[in-house]
């Protein structure tokens, strides 16, 4: 089966997108943040069920609404930005979200996956362009870098709800749409692994303004445009949630300053005495993978081997029968999937809109729009 994937390689500073985020305590910064508690083993949540104020806070003086359509984002006037995020953290794993964007110019989407150092995962999703969502990382903040965000045609994101699942794991993250690999971003692609994502994160969802009048012009530019809220209110719709936690434990903690995966210790119990496994002692084999990874080989055999079962069994169903194609993305950067180092290539060599057939079933049309937020 023939699939076609609109990609769109927006080279630009995206300060515009690291906005919203920010943490209350930098561990690459500061000594005394508190531990990450962990989720156990697996999430699974239906918002149309109502609120669960057990697994999520609001961050925000906007309330999240809860209705028979499920967790409804709403903003009605300047200030509003409805958020939530989750009470734990997951050291890699999946998150798989099925939600409806929210329409309004300037009005921004999203799904973020947020560590405290700032490394980032995200959907983000803009309320001018129903037909495109936003893939994008960072790894701890650092937004200098022009390659971060590649964006994703889809099918009507506002009033079609969507299956936006993140695998992500030591080697690689793989952004699925609706079952699909429509971005694979491998650890050595990400400045040989220094901008990786690879430290306990937070789930958030929420809406925000971009657009509103007295952000920067940069940011405006960035979310499409000026919000006008007579044309709201503007609703953002998440039905439903189900994330897994790879490394599962009580908490986690950050050992020194370096934001490296290798220090962070997982605390695998509520108990004060109870034994910890550091970050190096239980990944002993990820440097290893790392390098098989870049290398072009299977890059999953860690997960399988070394992490729980419960990520194995995820590999097998995520990877292998449920979505085609996209097994090879995810253990295999040589496969045909779209990849962070292929996508490299399209910014690398086209000036407008340059357009790269990759040598099975993927088109790739990269439309390079350099210029968009080029003031920033
Ligand atoms: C680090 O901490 C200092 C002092 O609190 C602060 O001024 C600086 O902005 C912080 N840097 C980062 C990257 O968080
Ligand atoms: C919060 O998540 C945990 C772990 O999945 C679950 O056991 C618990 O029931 C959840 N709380 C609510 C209110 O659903
Ligand atoms: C959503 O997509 C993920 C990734 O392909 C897949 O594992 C999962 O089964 C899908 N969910 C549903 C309900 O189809
Ligand atoms: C930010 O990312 C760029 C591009 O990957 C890299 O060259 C630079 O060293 C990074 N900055 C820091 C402070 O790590
Ligand atoms: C493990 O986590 C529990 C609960 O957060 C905490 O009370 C305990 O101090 C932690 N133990 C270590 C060794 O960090
Ligand atoms: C990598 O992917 C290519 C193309 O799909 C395939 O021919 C090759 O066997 C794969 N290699 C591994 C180690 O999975």
């Amino acid at each position: 089966m023939l699939k076609q994937y609109t990609v769109a390689v927006v080279a630009a500073l995206l300060t515009g997108a690291a906005a919203q985020t920010y943490s209350d305590c930098n561990p690459t910064n500061e000594t005394d943040c508190s531990n990450d508690a962990a989720l156990s083993s697996t999430y699974s949540y239906d918002f149309t069920d109502g609120e669960d104020s057990e697994n999520w806070s609001s961050t925000a003086s906007t309330d999240v609404e809860y209705t028979t359509k499920g967790a409804e984002f709403i903003i009605t006037e300047q200030g509003d930005a409805p958020t939530l995020q989750s009470e734990w953290y997951i050291f890699f794993g999946r998150v798989e979200v099925h939600m409806k964007a929210s329409s309004g110019t300037g009005i921004v989407s999203s799904v973020v996956l947020l560590s405290d150092d700032l490394d980032e995962l995200d959907w983000e999703f803009l309320g001018g362009d129903a037909d495109e969502v936003q893939t994008i990382y960072f790894g701890q903040g650092n937004s200098t870098s022009t390659d971060r965000e590649v964006d994703v045609a889809v099918d009507d994101a506002q009033s079609t709800s969507h299956n936006y699942t993140l695998y992500w794991t030591e080697t690689s993250c793989v952004w699925y749409l609706d079952g699909t690999a429509v971005r694979t971003l491998n650890y050595a692609d990400a400045d040989n692994g220094n901008q990786y994502p690879q430290t306990p994160m937070r789930v958030k969802l929420g809406s925000w303004a971009g657009g509103d009048s007295d952000n920067s012009e940069g940011t405006i530019t960035w979310a499409g445009g000026e919000t006008d809220y007579d044309d709201g209110p503007f609703t953002m719709t998440v039905e439903s949630i189900e994330v897994t936690n790879f490394n599962p434990g009580a908490s986690y903690t950050y050992s020194d300053q370096t934001g490296d995966m290798d220090s962070i210790v997982v605390n695998d119990s509520d108990d004060d005495s109870s034994s910890t496994s550091t970050g190096s002692s239980t990944k002993a084999s990820t440097k290893t993978s790392t390098k098989t990874s870049a290398s072009g080989t299977a890059s999953a055999t860690y997960i399988s081997t070394a992490v729980s079962s419960a990520a194995s069994a995820v590999v097998s169903s995520a990877g292998a029968t449920e979505t085609p194609g996209a097994t090879d993305s995810a253990s295999n950067s040589s496969g045909t999937t779209p990849t962070s180092s292929s996508i490299a290539v399209v910014t690398s060599t086209t000036t407008g809109i340059g357009a790269m057939m990759a040598p099975s079933t993927w088109m790739i049309i990269g439309a390079v729009t350099v210029a968009i937020l080029g003031h920033l």
